[in-house]
């Protein structure tokens, strides 16, 4: 079919002229003809531009790793350009030695490099009453997975010395929203970072550079950005961040705190709404993501008539702790409609709900933490749309 096909049997412009010389990009930038691959925000999700969210393009992408360009972006009050000449991180509070650092000082601690994801606890947030957002880039997209360099944060801490009653630690942002944190001394000494690098290059501006907190499998609002304070305390500080947000509002009145842990998810990246099958009938390629805040991601099933049958998915990538894992599975598409869902199983052993058996037990007045089976329906045209079955 080939010689019969202009595309290749005609001479192509770039076949005639010289390229680009070395040097053109110095910091390199996608092919153009990707253009189409961005961030995207929800005009009316949120009141202003400032304080708002967008998605990464989740079905645009493959492996494991968020390319630098593409993670979505969370700011309380725009994205801070800081000057690392400028910029400190202090450690005060309950400890022996209050401490100043500068960005100078921080490169001399030793470093660590880990890939996590970080998902924001609002992710799918708008689908609790019902199929909502046409796109994984929309429902699941609030989420990036990328390769820290930092310094483990338990190395800061011995160097102030944390006293006895240090038992939590407020983290706070430079940027003009104060944004502050309250987390368990137990996380802060376990795997947290004070991350400088993202994917081996510097943070971007969106992620907080120069310096930002990882908190790994737990929910993004406490990955405190441009990360300026640490103060150690007695007792966690009750702020705007873990009261009237970030809790979660059961049927009864009531509200689950301090639900940190990110639980064990999954989405079906391709075919997707916004990725269609466009081949007709035939060898189909179906790929997806697949998390945990508490382990890594062992087994992943798949089903293409709605729960009748499940598969077990192929994974394929390094199965990471905290880490978004890839999975495949390929069919040969008969042409009739399809009903895609994921599930996911941690290392834990728990088992991702279907949404239903998640509102059993937390009932529709949540935003955060949902992280019920999502299902696609893919019509004989092979265009997909956000659905639900129960
Ligand atoms: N840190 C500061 N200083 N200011 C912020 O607005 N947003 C938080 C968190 N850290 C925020 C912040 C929220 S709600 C999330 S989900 C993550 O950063 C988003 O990180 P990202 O922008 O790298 O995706
Ligand atoms: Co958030």
């Amino acid at each position: 079919r080939a010689s019969g096909d202009p595309a290749f049997a005609e001479l192509q412009p770039w076949m005639q002229e010289l390229g680009d010389p070395v040097d053109a990009a110095p910091y390199g930038m996608p092919s153009e003809f990707e253009a189409h691959v961005q961030r995207k925000t929800v005009y009316w999700l949120t009141a202003d531009p400032i304080s708002s969210i967008n998605f990464t393009p989740l079905h645009e992408l493959d492996g494991i790793i968020t390319p630098n360009g593409l993670c979505f972006e969370r700011h309380h009050a725009g994205a801070a350009h800081v000057d690392p000449a400028l910029h400190r991180l202090m450690i005060n509070g309950l400890v022996d030695r209050e401490l100043v650092f500068t960005m100078e000082d921080l490169l001399r601690f030793p470093r660590e490099n880990h890939v996590y994801f970080l998902e924001c606890a609002a992710n799918s947030g708008m689908e609790w009453r019902g199929a909502q957002l046409n796109g994984c880039q929309f429902t699941h997209g609030m989420i990036h997975n990328v390769m820290y360099t930092g310094i483990p944060l338990r190395l800061l801490l011995a160097e102030a010395g944390v006293q006895t009653a240090g038992k939590w630690l407020l983290a706070e942002g430079a940027d003009a929203s104060g944004m502050t944190r309250s987390i368990p001394m137990e996380k802060a000494l376990d795997d947290c970072l004070v991350a400088f690098k993202m994917n081996g290059e510097a943070l971007r501006v969106e992620q907080g550079y120069p310096l930002r907190l990882v908190v790994p499998g737990w929910e993004g609002n406490m990955w405190v950005k441009w990360l300026r304070r640490l103060e150690v305390g007695d007792q966690p500080w009750h702020h705007r961040e873990e009261t009237s947000k970030y809790t979660d509002l059961l049927a009864d009145g009531s509200a689950r705190r301090f639900t940190w842990e990110m639980d064990a998810k999954s989405v079906i990246t391709n075919p997707s709404p916004q990725a269609p099958l466009t081949h007709g009938p035939g060898p189909t390629v179906l790929t997806g993501l697949a998390w945990s805040g508490r382990g890594t991601i062992p087994r992943v099933d798949v089903t293409l008539d709605g729960g009748k049958n499940w598969h077990k998915a192929r994974m394929s990538g390094p199965s990471l702790t905290k880490s978004l894992h890839r999975f495949y599975f390929e069919f040969d598409w008969n042409g009739q409609p399809l009903l895609l869902q994921s599930r996911a199983h941690d290392s834990t052993g728990y088992v991702q709900p279907t949404k239903d058996q998640l509102r059993a037990v937390r009932g529709t007045n949540s935003i955060y933490h949902n992280n019920g089976i999502q299902t696609w329906h893919v019509s004989k045209t092979g265009e997909a749309e956000n659905v639900e079955i129960s």
